[in-house]
């Protein structure tokens, strides 16, 4: 590893690979120590004669190359630091090349490597060429014949992508499988896995009648916690038939958990691996919110299976093809499976519930993404490492592009549209423009005159837009007219240019509602309708609308659903805010209206600094009302009741003050909790006496546990008579999410001796389960008090390896990035970047993620400022940065 000025790669120099390889086989003799890999490799000349043949390749020791059967000779080609060049003379040719890797070795958990005792490989993006020399790059589709060899008893299942084809004994207690993909892949799909697994498995039959095999693999003792998993997959595969009439195209769909794993899941053809936090569950071990991420994950990899290899990307900046396209996929799946056996009201407000938890990450991650250095757009213009551009704005906010062609088309003619996509596209590797255009010729036929070239712009430009509005009634013509604008400040790199770069005005779906002063919807006429709800679409820099037959100055409700992933601005009083979250009848404007008038009392209290500040009436009475209403179900009540969070918080302030906002929010938790507490302690009660004996992850029961633990920590919060409750929830829950919401709480809010005891007993209980320790981690990274003393001493325990990516998201991650009171001092920083700095020499992937924790330090006051930056500038100084690390680093220190 060294620090160099690494290349940029920059989207407009795109050219075609000048050679098509239809058929791969590859061999592999697997071991640990060493492995090595034959790779067979048949060319066609796709360009022009000369061209050169370059393969690109990491870590590997070459054995051998043998071009049409002739070995050749070190002046026959050329070998660079990460390039095999050759120029062949003949339009087709065989290549067979010999190479060495060494799994033990592999700390960065991308190409080959161990976890375990188990082998298993990660080859998105540019892991392939770890395992052999390749045209590493995912518009060279080719067809897969895969050997496995290894120890039989060490490894006793060999798996690939696609049909096992034969499997025989070898001698020396050897054994071999043999796997034919029968579909065309680019190198990222690739995958292997080798190793002792328990399987789960499930036999189903297609739409079009044909019997498919589903399978879930998990390390020996884990098998009774794969059923949750298979039962999403089996869910995922009828989804994706019946919404948009996507069939499995396989025999055999595989999911492997792996214990080490840099992200979530991978969607390799027909073998999926999987990061076994998101597989593995049972009620004592996994909470609820682990029970909804394994079915979003799982449903997104599978959802892979058309929007991603059917269909894949032309280059890496075209990312978002598939992420944002999966990702809304997975963010529809999630939200019917809420709604799943519900009608009308309950079934669009549990449904709203996923639509609030999407909008929230997008503000948590996206919005700060696009406010600091690393600001990009959903398709990238340049970059250096595209390990650092899996980013919540390629697949956070390409979901809400991909959401509002959605909303433009409607459900009926976006489902044409990405029919005519997989018309057009089926086998190609494309791009996100190609995506556009099919959407666009349904968008055009049901709407002549209009096509989506201003909508595009979405795909070039990075930043959030803020959309003012302004409204004026008049009471002579009983008119209302609303004048929507819009704006985007330069973002990321941007703010260094000069003169400005222009931002011309993009095609804003922006959802409209009008609600009367008694909080009734008024009905508005538009494009020849009458609606409760209208869609306007911004396509220029301001545009004004009349709506006629309006009787009073009306209350609006804008950006229902959150039509647009942008920030509204409009001057209103608390009390309208108020009747919103009371009255309005689109469930996400109303979670909103309440969020909006929460996030204004917590400016208050920020700026009022400690113990000055006193809390609106109107804000309490609001809560109160919502808090007795029986009309709204428990889990949507959860979102509505809970306050904005730390991190959300600080966003809104200026400069950012990570201090000042933990204070506010739990000024703010202590009040509502202790004014409240009577009804925080009825509704504690009564979800406590509806719970059934038997667990049961079902949405209206997991609604009810986040409801009831809401309670118990408002009640926590608001004095401490309450700690017998979060103690006898603590010791006597029959589940890990009522065990876990009483243990925080009990961390936030009880004495010392208490934690620890309760700490001790968790650890006694769990020490043998990762994915629990891990928790056990966290809620210690993430304790009010926990402090780099605290961190150094946890880095001490047996348990804790920061090879583990897991283990060091648990500890490392959640103090750095969550828990802003203990890291935003000196000492924290220093141990940010000691931490960026050992992990940039294990893992580079895991490490760069870890650097960004302070990508927006310029927006901090004196001394949080210096002291990240110095802490950046120290990081910086490595002799020995990975490419990942280094290009987050210096783009943070360049604004
Ligand atoms: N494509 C995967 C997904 O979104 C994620 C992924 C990309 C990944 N690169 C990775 C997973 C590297 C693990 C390691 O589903
Ligand atoms: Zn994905």
């Amino acid at each position: 590893m060294r620090t160099e000025t690494a290349p940029t790669i920059t989207r407009l120099d795109y050219k075609p690979y000048p050679y098509r390889l239809p058929a791969v086989e590859l061999l592999f003799d697997l071991d640990p120590a060493q492995t090595t890999v034959r790779a067979t490799l048949q060319f066609e000349r796709a360009g022009s004669q000369g061209d050169a043949l370059i393969l690109n390749g990491e870590d590997l020791e070459l054995l051998s190359l043998v071009l049409d059967g002739k070995p050749l000779s070190s002046d026959e080609y050329e070998l660079a630091d990460s390039t095999l060049t050759l120029y062949p003379e003949q339009a087709r040719f065989t290549l067979e090349i010999t190479s060495l890797c060494r799994p033990a070795d592999n700390s960065s958990l991308m190409g080959l490597y161990v976890s375990g005792d188990q082998l298993f490989t990660q080859c998105e993006a540019e892991g392939f060429r770890r395992i052999t020399w390749f045209p590493d790059r995912p518009d060279v589709m080719a067809r897969y014949r895969v050997h496995l060899r290894a120890d039989k008893k060490r490894y006793p299942l060999l798996l690939s992508n696609g049909n096992l084809v034969a499997q025989q004994d070898l001698s020396e207690g050897r054994h071999e499988a043999i796997w034919e993909d029968p579909h065309l892949k680019p190198s990222y799909l690739f995958a292997l896995v080798a190793g002792d697994f328990e399987c789960r498995e499930h036999t189903l039959t297609t739409r079009s009648g044909r019997s498919a095999l589903l399978q879930v693999y998990s390390d020996r003792g884990s098998g009774a916690k794969t059923a949750w998993a298979l039962d999403c997959l089996a869910r995922s595969v009828r989804w994706d038939e019946q919404r948009f009439g996507l069939a499995l195209d396989l025999d055999r769909f595989m999911v492997v958990a792996a214990r080490d794993f840099n992200m979530g899941a991978m969607e390799n053809k027909g073998l999926n691996i999987f990061n076994s936090a998101y597989v593995l569950a049972d009620k004592d071990t996994a909470t609820d919110a682990a029970y909804r991420a394994i079915e979003a994950v799982i449903g997104h990899e599978y959802f892979h299976n058309w929007t991603g290899n059917r269909v894949t990307c032309r280059d890496w900046f075209q990312l978002s093809l598939k992420e944002g396209l999966t990702v809304f996929r997975d963010q529809e799946f999630s939200a019917d499976m809420l709604a799943q056996g519900l009608e009308g009201t309950e079934a669009v407000s549990a449904r709203a519930v996923k639509r609030i938890d999407d909008v929230t990450t997008l503000r948590i991650a996206q919005f700060p993404e696009d406010a600091g250095p690393m600001a990009h757009p959903i398709r990238p213009e340049s970059y250096q490492e595209i390990g650092n551009f899996y980013t919540a704005t390629v697949y956070e906010k390409g979901a809400e592009v991909v959401r509002m062609q959605h909303t433009l088309l409607g459900e009926a003619g976006f489902r044409a549209g990405l029919d005519e996509y997989f018309r057009r596209h089926d086998g190609q590797a494309v791009t996100c423009d190609d995506f556009v255009s099919a959407m666009e010729s349904v968008y055009s036929q049901r709407n002549p005159g209009k096509d989506l070239q201003v909508f595009r712009r979405w795909y070039n430009q990075a930043g959030t837009p803020r959309v003012t509005v302004t409204l004026s009634w008049n009471q002579a013509t009983q008119t209302c007219s609303i004048t929507l604008r819009q704006r985007c400040a330069p973002a990321g790199i941007e703010k260094l240019q000069d003169p400005p770069v222009a931002k011309p005005p993009l095609h804003i779906p922006f959802a409209l509602g009008l609600l009367g002063r008694d909080g009734r919807s008024l009905a508005l006429s538009h494009e020849g309708k009458s609606a409760e709800t209208v869609l306007l679409e911004l396509t220029e820099a301001q545009q004004t609308w009349t709506f006629e037959n309006i009787p009073e100055a009306p209350v609006p409700s804008l950006l229902r659903n959150f039509s647009a992933p942008v920030m509204v601005e409009f001057d209103r009083p608390d009390a309208d805010l108020a009747l919103l979250a009371q009255h309005d009848t689109d469930p996400f404007a109303r979670w909103e209206a309440g969020r909006e008038l929460a996030s204004r009392q917590l400016l208050k209290m920020v700026s009022a600094g400690a113990s000055q500040s006193t809390v609106d009436p109107l804000f309490i009475d609001t809560w109160r009302s919502l808090l007795q209403d029986d009309n709204i179900t428990d889990a949507y009540k959860a979102r509505v009741l809970s306050l904005p969070s730390e991190k959300e918080l600080l966003e809104k302030t200026e400069p950012l003050d990570p201090l000042g906002a933990v204070r506010a929010c739990r000024e703010l938790r202590g009040a509502l909790g202790k004014q409240l507490a009577p009804l925080w302690q009825k509704t504690y009660q009564s979800t406590l006496a509806q719970a059934g004996s038997e667990y049961s992850p079902d949405p209206v029961s997991a609604g009810k546990r986040a409801l009831k633990n809401l309670a118990l920590s408002y009640l926590m919060a608001g004095g401490a008579e309450f700690g017998r409750l979060a103690r006898e929830q603590y010791y006597g829950a029959g589940n890990m999410t009522d065990r876990m919401g009483a243990l925080s709480a009990l961390m936030h809010y009880s004495a010392e001796s208490e934690r620890a005891a309760a700490l001790e007993h968790f650890y006694q209980q769990w020490q043998q389960d990762p994915l629990v320790m891990d928790k056990w981690f966290s809620l210690q990274a993430t304790a009010p008090d926990a402090t780099v003393e605290t961190m150094r001493s946890l880095m001490l325990h047996p348990a804790f390896s920061l090879r583990n990516p897991n283990r060091a998201r648990a500890l490392i991650f959640q103090f750095c990035m969550n828990n802003l009171q203990g890291i935003h001092n000196v000492q924290g920083y220093d141990f940010w970047a000691d931490q960026v700095l050992a992990l940039n020499s294990l893992n580079p992937e895991v490490a760069a993620r870890l650097a960004r924790a302070f990508d927006n330090w310029a927006r901090f006051a004196e001394p949080q400022r210096s002291g990240m930056r110095a802490a950046l500038e120290q990081v910086q100084q490595h002799p020995e940065l990975s490419r990942n690390v280094a290009e987050i680093i210096s783009k943070a220190l360049k604004i």
